[in-house]
């Protein structure tokens, strides 16, 4: 039996585990995204990810109905990107420089993008989780992503990373 989780204290506690960001999109016909920490790799054979969207997400039908999805990760210049793609009633990609890719547009300063489609839904509390297979993917070496930890972004540098 579980004590009572106060939600700000399950915040405050999970919130001191570093993770990426990312901005999550497809055309849906036209450019759709929303910021994303929850992304993170699940099999690699066959090779699949998962993330979460909040069942409150009014982006995550949009792009559950394109069938599929681009993840831009995103690197240590797009604190501002991240919270732009948070925003509800934002044109997001507004004076954004992106790209199309298969499955949406990709953020063109990003650290690597990746190609997923849908494959399960499982509910889970007030998010879904939503389990994908990974179709492409590319990377730009030498850029720091992006970190989200305690509620502020960082990044982690190693040597030979250029600096944006
Ligand atoms: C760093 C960061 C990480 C986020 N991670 C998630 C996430 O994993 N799942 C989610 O549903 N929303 C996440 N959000 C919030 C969504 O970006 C935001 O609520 C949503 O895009 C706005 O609502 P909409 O889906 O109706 O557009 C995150 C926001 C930020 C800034």
């Amino acid at each position: 039996v579980s004590q009572e989780i106060d939600p700000s204290e399950f915040r405050r506690v999970l919130g001191h585990l570093p993770t990426g960001v990312t901005v999550i999109s497809a055309f849906a016909p036209e450019e759709t995204g929303m910021a994303v920490n929850s992304f993170i790799s699940v099999s690699l054979s066959p090779p699949l990810v998962l993330f979460c969207p909040a069942k409150s997400s009014t982006t995550w039908p949009r792009i559950r109905d394109a069938g599929g999805f681009c993840v831009s990760i995103l690197a240590e210049h797009h604190e501002e990107v991240s919270r732009a793609f948070a925003l509800r009633d934002a044109d997001r990609f507004a004076g954004l420089p992106w790209h199309r890719r298969a499955t949406g547009p990709a953020l063109d300063e990003a650290v690597g993008w990746i190609d997923c489609s849908v494959r399960e839904e499982h509910p889970a509390g007030d998010h879904t989780i939503v389990v994908a297979a990974v179709e492409e993917m590319a990377v730009a070496d030498g850029v720091a992503p992006l970190v989200f930890v305690r509620g502020r972004y960082g990044a982690v540098h190693h040597p030979g990373d250029g600096r944006p």
